[in-house]
């Protein structure tokens, strides 16, 4: 058995830089409302038609790679997340593969989704491989492009401003050092709640879950319908209840946290830096508190960025140690809580 370790961070957000005040062209919205409630002052947009989840977690990934020391042929398996990908199928994990010319090794991809936590599985699942030996340099991805797929008008105001496109990549690799690396992480969902955040339709439910009009055909009617007229009509968009999702958040984040701190006999005060997913400034600051931590303890960069789902922590990470906030021997928690509800926590010692 190895320990894992990061051996190479790269992020890769767009140029475009939308600012709330841009928002309020297209919405009933103001850049007060936003911040307070949010922390965010501008995203980013991708370049429709010339970007994409895959090309952007490609820009990303190179970047990780050329850090690892590595060539992209040494890569040996792909993990790929995203709640937005750039098909229903095949994922972003052979798309990226293909994005990044290295079809040829016929190294495998996996796809995850479970969207802001999705980061948190993709790097469980490398950290799993690694350590039993399988696999020596794993390509993990979170990317986003939302704005894709948001709906602009004021009715969908309280989701579109949260999120942003990005996104953040890391090579994880073996080390003999067996007080470095990745030193656990873990790994909740609770299905219960799967419909309080969201993108219903186009799906395969047939209304099943919510017994709601979809439009769908007689039930007797032998069909291949997946994406009816009415949910065209109504627009295919995300639902978010946004209060329950900020209650259950604020009560998984230190919990999930804890459990991991627990199980290496540490406690808050060890935590060198937090690089907790950026889903609302508000949710990050009540973190801080009930874990103690101070200012210097934390990462956010929610104001520049938004919630870019499972991008959100390879961005965090990567810009900290961009800005030498994270040194040799420092114990890094990341923390996520999402849809699903799905939710995890890793600690790294760097
Ligand atoms: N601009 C202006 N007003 C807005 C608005 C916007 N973009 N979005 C919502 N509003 C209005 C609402 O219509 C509502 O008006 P009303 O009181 O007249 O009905 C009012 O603001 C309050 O809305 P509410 O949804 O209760 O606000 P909130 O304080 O709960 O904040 C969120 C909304 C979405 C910012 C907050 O709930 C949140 O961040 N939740 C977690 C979301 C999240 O993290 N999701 C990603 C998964 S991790």
């Amino acid at each position: 058995m190895y320990n894992s370790k990061i051996a190479g961070l790269g992020y890769y957000v767009p140029e475009q830089v939308v600012t709330n005040n841009d928002l309020k062209k297209y919405m009933d919205t103001s850049d007060e409302w936003i911040r307070e409630r949010t922390g965010i002052e501008e995203r980013r947009y991708a370049k429709k038609h010339e970007e994409t989840t895959t090309t952007m977690g490609a820009r990303a990934a190179e970047i990780a790679i050329e850090r690892a020391g590595i060539a992209k042929e040494d890569v040996d398996f792909i993990v790929f997340a995203t709640l937005s990908p750039d098909y229903y199928f095949p994922g972003c994990g052979v798309l990226v593969q293909r994005e990044l010319g290295i079809t040829s090794q016929e190294v495998g991809a996996l796809d995850v989704r479970n969207q802001c936590s999705g980061f948190m599985y993709a790097l469980s699942v490398a950290d799993q491989y690694v350590k039993t030996g399988m696999y020596k340099n794993v390509l993990v991805i979170g990317s986003e492009m939302h704005s894709m797929g948001m709906d602009f008008s004021t009715e969908g105001r309280g989701i579109t401003v949260i999120f942003g496109d990005g996104a953040g990549a890391a090579i994880v690799q073996p080390t003999e050092d067996m007080s470095k690396g990745i030193l656990t992480t873990k790994l909740h969902a609770d299905g219960t709640y799967a419909e309080k955040l969201a993108f219903i339709s186009p799906g395969s439910h047939g209304g099943y879950h919510d017994d709601k009009d979809y439009g769908f055909p007689d039930k007797d009617t032998p069909s291949d319908i997946f994406v009816t007229q009415k949910m065209l009509d109504e627009g295919l968009t995300p639902h978010m209840e946004g209060t329950y999702v900020f209650k259950m958040a604020v009560q998984k984040f230190p919990e999930v946290i804890m459990e991991a701190l627990n199980d290496q006999g540490l406690n808050p005060s060890d935590i060198d830096l937090l690089v907790p997913h950026q889903a609302n400034l508000r949710i990050s600051a009540f973190v801080q508190k009930r874990m103690g931590l101070r200012d210097d303890q934390i990462w956010n960069n929610i104001q520049k960025y938004g919630n870019t789902t499972a991008a959100s922590i390879p961005i965090a990470l990567t810009e900290a140690w961009e800005n030498g906030k994270i040194k040799d021997g420092d114990l890094v928690c990341l923390a996520a809580f999402g849809s699903g509800f799905t939710w995890g926590s890793a600690l790294i010692r760097f």
